[in-house]
């Protein structure tokens, strides 16, 4: 007799396991697959912990080599990359093994091992000795999550042609690092590489970085990143990347024709993720894939099979944490019959590079696309008391607002701590609030969050500051 539950979530990432949870917590027998063996997907494992412990540890090391210049003084400082890998392994530990925590908690039931359906309501379970377990199921939420595009021909061996997965652990520094696409992680990780001594050169197929992000912060962020060091080799589609003795040659061709080879220690290729449904079975149950083989799903988040449901990076969307999670929320509450929903137009998205760019809502390109009037309003951190005690006065706070009603449409921050900035303008965007609105609220002195504030008296063109 195979175990019966009402619930069985396969993958256990932020959208899987956020979801068994609330599943849990809203009274149904859960259960939750997850085959690699720790829960927290490809966000704690190999993807934003990681990634953010070595973005921190990288600046810190950075950073501490300029104090010098503010008058802190504190001899030579030396870089030892296996403690500084390992403290990234114990904050990926640490968080793993507490989401397994809250899963016992919650009392959700942890399969270790690969699931795929046996029919509608079954679901195979075998664990990495090829073991089977059947179990039953009254509903099934798909949550598996995505894994990194390579290049036709590449095979990425995670040592000199790495995805995301093997710059995250690099054993010795690379005296060049090549990163093709000037994405969220090429532009991460390239950041942390080119810290701790990397000589980081970025190929973008396109003529701007960061696609789909408001063109003046993205020109801006560019800017800030070559004043770094980084460089930028732009409007160059990487052909092939060929192995040699001690690296790889990158040859790309430009937007004329010309066609240039780039020499590399490491190659990181970081073009995209793409929704991973490999071994689930889904013909077994007849799930429906788009054409970009994402599945295929309703507003509830159910697919074409009722009682199956997906949610997270293997359906539309973009492919971020906290749209999982938000995504496992609300399918939960749905299957159980309340009206669980996701708001996509205040999805904040953050890059934690120095300074960090974070943005929610329209971008300017997209209102004028779409024909909407709007206002805009500006401030640098430049003129931010702050920022400028603290002597970190890059980038700026930019807010698009309705041309007649004053409505917050979007804001795009590149600076200190945007990420966090964000946060406000994600309330006052769910609650319907203006420009004015944010702008006769009372922000404390001096924090940077002023700026925010001073940009949205510059919507109406009455900041005070600049
Ligand atoms: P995943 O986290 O991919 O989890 C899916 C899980 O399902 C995986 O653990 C997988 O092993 C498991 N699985 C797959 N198939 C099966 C199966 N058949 N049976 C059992 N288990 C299965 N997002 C942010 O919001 N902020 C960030 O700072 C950020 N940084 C990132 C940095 C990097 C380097 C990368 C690669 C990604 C980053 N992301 C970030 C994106 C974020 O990791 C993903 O959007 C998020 O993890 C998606 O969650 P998910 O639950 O849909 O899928
Ligand atoms: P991306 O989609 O962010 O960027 C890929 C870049 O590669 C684009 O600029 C694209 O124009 C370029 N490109 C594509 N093909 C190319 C080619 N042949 N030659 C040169 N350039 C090429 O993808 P990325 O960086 O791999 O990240 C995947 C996803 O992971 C992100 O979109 C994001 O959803 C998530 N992520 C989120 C993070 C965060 O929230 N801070 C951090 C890291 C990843």
């Amino acid at each position: 007799m195979s175990e019966k539950f009402q619930a069985v979530v396969i993958g256990g990432g932020p959208g899987g396991y956020v979801c068994a949870i609330r599943l849990s917590q809203l009274g149904l027998k859960t259960a939750c697959i997850e085959s690699r063996g720790s829960l927290g997907g490809t966000c704690l494992n190999v993807g934003c912990i990681p990634s953010k412990s070595l973005l921190n540890l990288s600046e810190d090391f950075h950073k501490i080599k300029g104090l010098a210049n503010k008058g802190i003084e504190i001899g030579e400082v030396k870089l030892n990359l296996e403690k500084m890998m390992k403290s990234k392994n114990k904050a990926v530990t640490v968080l793993t093994k507490g989401v397994e925590f809250l899963l016992k908690k919650n009392k959700v039931t942890y399969f270790k091992g690969h699931g795929s359906f046996r029919s509608q309501n079954e679901i195979s379970i075998k664990d990495d000795k090829n073991k089977e377990t059947i179990i039953h199921t009254e509903k099934a939420v798909i949550a598996t999550g995505s894994v990194p595009i390579s290049l036709p021909g590449v095979d990425i061996d995670e040592k000199i042609l790495v995805s995301s997965t093997g710059a995250l652990k690099l054993e010795k520094v690379p005296k060049k690092m090549i990163v093709i696409g000037g994405g969220y992680i090429g532009l991460e990780m390239g950041s942390v590489w080119s810290r701790l001594g990397s000589e980081v050169q970025v190929v973008e197929f396109l003529d701007h970085i960061t696609p789909g992000m408001d063109k003046e912060i993205s020109s801006e962020f560019m800017k800030i990143l070559k004043k770094q060091g980084m460089k930028f080799i732009m409007e160059n589609k990487v052909e092939t990347i060929k192995r040699n003795l001690s690296g790889a040659v990158v040859s790309t061709v430009d937007k004329d024709g010309n066609k240039n080879n780039f020499e590399s220690d490491v190659v990181l290729i970081s073009i995209g993720r793409k929704p991973n449904t490999d071994g689930l079975n889904l013909e077994a149950v007849g799930v429906n894939l788009d054409e970009k083989n994402r599945i295929k799903t309703d507003k509830n988040f159910e697919t074409n099979v009722k009682n199956i449901y997906a949610i997270g990076d293997v359906i539309d969307g973009p492919m971020l944490a906290h749209k999982a999670e938000d995504e496992g929320i609300a399918v939960a509450e749905n299957i159980v019959g309340q009206s669980g929903h996701v708001n996509y137009d205040t999805i904040p998205g953050v890059i934690y590079t120095t300074p960090e760019v974070a943005s929610i809502g329209k971008t300017e390109e997209q209102l004028k696309e779409f024909n909407k009037k709007y206002k805009v309003g500006k401030f640098s951190f430049m003129a931010n008391s702050r920022a400028k005690a603290i002597d970190d006065t890059e980038g700026f706070v930019k807010i698009l607002a309705d041309a007649e009603t004053d409505k917050v449409l979007g804001a795009h921050i590149i600076g200190p701590h945007a990420g966090e900035l964000i946060a406000e303008i994600g309330i006052a965007m769910e609650f319907g609030a203006s420009a004015e609105d944010i702008a006769r609220t009372c922000h404390a002195h001096p924090t940077f969050s002023e700026a925010v504030k001073e940009a949205a008296l510059s919507v109406d063109k009455r900041a005070i500051h600049s």
